[in-house]
Parts: C-alpha cells; sequence; structure tokens
C-alpha cells in the first residue's frame, strides 16, 4: 500500500480523459493535476520547447508526495518522456504506449490509423510501435490540427457543424483506407467520440489513449487505501476551469483550480 499522491499532467485539460477513468478504477487514489492550459497547445511546438515545458510541469508536480507521474499528454509522450523520465526520482508513464498495445490486440484486418497533434505524428512513435509488432501493418497516420482548439472551445458535439465539418475533412483518407481501428492519439479526442464514431461508422473501433493509459498505470502502481481525492491546478484561468472540466470530467468539479505561475519552475 502506498498513499501518496499520483501526479497528472497535459498540456491543457484533454488530460482529464484519463483523470476521469482513474476515477472510475482507482478511487482510492489521490490525484494532483496540472493541466498548462496558460500554454496550451503543445502540439503545435518544436522539440526542445516541449521537453523545456515537460520539465517545468514534472518540477511542479513533484513538489507534491508522488509515486508515480501519468503524462496524459500523447505529445509529451511521444517527444519527451524518455528523456525527462530518466531525470526524475518517480516513475513516469505515457499514453503512447499503452494505446499502441490495446490496438495492435484490437485490429483484426491489420489496417490501424493514427491521429494526434503535429509534434506526435511527425515523431512516428505510433508506426514504430506498431511496425514492431508487425511490421506487416498498414498505419495511416494523421495529423488534426484544429481538434485541440475546437475542444478546448467546447466544440465537441453532435450537429455542430464546424467540428462534423472538420471531423470529416481529417478522417476521410483514413476512412477510405478501411482501417477498423482507430488511435485517439491525443487525450483531448475521446470528447469527440460521438462525431469521430458517427463518421467511421459502427466496424471502427475508436482506442481512447487517456482511459488505456489510467487502467495500465492501475496495474502498476502499489495501490492506496483512500479515501482518495483530486486536486487540479492550471496555468491561466482558473474560473473558467470547473465549468470545461465537468465536460472532459462527466462529473462536477466542485473546487477551483489553483493557479500556477508555471515559468517559474
Ligand atoms: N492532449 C495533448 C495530447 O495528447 C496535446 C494537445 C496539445 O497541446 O496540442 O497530445
Amino acid at each position: 500500500m502506498d498513499n501518496r499522491a499520483i501526479g497528472v499532467f497535459d498540456s491543457g485539460l484533454g488530460g482529464l480523459t484519463a483523470v476521469r477513468r482513474m476515477h472510475e478504477i482507482m478511487p482510492n487514489e489521490t490525484i494532483i493535476y496540472f493541466g498548462d492550459t496558460g500554454r496550451v497547445p503543445y502540439g503545435t511546438r518544436g522539440r526542445d520547447t516541449i521537453i523545456k515545458y515537460t520539465r517545468q510541469d514534472v518540477k511542479f508536480l513533484l513538489g507534491h508526495d508522488l509515486k508515480a507521474i501519468l503524462v496524459a499528454c500523447n505529445t509529451v509522450s511521444a517527444v519527451a518522456l524518455d528523456l525527462v523520465n530518466a531525470e526524475v526520482p518517480v516513475p513516469m508513464f505515457g499514453v503512447v504506449e499503452p494505446a499502441a498495445e490495446r490496438a495492435v490486440r484490437t485490429t483484426k484486418n491489420g489496417k490501424i490509423g493514427v491521429i494526434g497533434t503535429a509534434a506526435t505524428i511527425r515523431s512516428g512513435v505510433y508506426e514504430r510501435r506498431l511496425h514492431k509488432a508487425d511490421p506487416a501493418f498498414e498505419v495511416s497516420a494523421q495529423v488534426c490540427p484544429l481538434f485541440v482548439p475546437l475542444v478546448e472551445n467546447g466544440r465537441v458535439k453532435r450537429g455542430d457543424v464546424v467540428i462534423e465539418t472538420v471531423v470529416r475533412e481529417y478522417l476521410t483518407p483514413l476512412r477510405d483506407k478501411g482501417v477498423d481501428t482507430l488511435i485517439l492519439g491525443c487525450t483531448h479526442y475521446p470528447l469527440l467520440r460521438e462525431v469521430i464514431g458517427d463518421f467511421m461508422g459502427d466496424g471502427v473501433t475508436l482506442i481512447d489513449s487517456g482511459a488505456i493509459a489510467a487502467e495500465t498505470l492501475k496495474t502498476a502502481v502499489n495501490p492506496a487505501e483512500g479515501p482518495g481525492g483530486t486536486r487540479y491546478f492550471v496555468s491561466d484561468d482558473p474560473t473558467s476551469f470547473a465549468q470545461l472540466a465537468s465536460l472532459f470530467l462527466q462529473e462536477d468539479v466542485a473546487d477551483q483550480a489553483g493557479l500556477v505561475e508555471i515559468s517559474a519552475y
């Protein structure tokens, strides 16, 4: 048993899709969440900036008594995790490895789609991991740069013509290729599950990287005894946090998030 907290972070609110799953399957854990809402998005930035931001996020989290860190961001997992993991005293878990592993176990026709930020797709991390499992897999990767800003603005619902148009534009090539498994390689994207699912059709399984990473984390950490609870921190505008966060978490967030001056770390 280990009652120390688990640190979770993302560039913004996307990592809350992992926290949502943690609340379901690890209710006894104390979670410290940091969303870098002042500097989102990370996915359009270069490697050095993503590494610098990751080091600062991790340093903030390590100010708490932690037993592990979940990097609930594909961009950071793809670009900075290996490097920063080697520098810190607690184990860090990413979202890419568990999502890729689940896709390998899910696909029947060997055609796997991956969608993500520019940094994640450019890193080629998913293709490498999938082809390591089976070089015959046909992997189709697609950058979806408008998804994160639309999600952070709450434009996620069926019938919203803006998000439906963008989904059609990005996902038509993947649908045409006949993928039967689609990795949502950004923790913001599960909020678009309905719209993406409607477009791709019932025959395509959507892989939620944040939720699956939470399941892997559960098997890897020494569990807490409880009572559990989550504290939220952001780097900008804590007042609007509760409203958007409840959309991601599908539960009410009563407490205002703490404001962190992250550039000072
Ligand atoms: N949620 C993040 C991810 O999983 C990235 C969003 C962004 O900051 O671009 O990649």
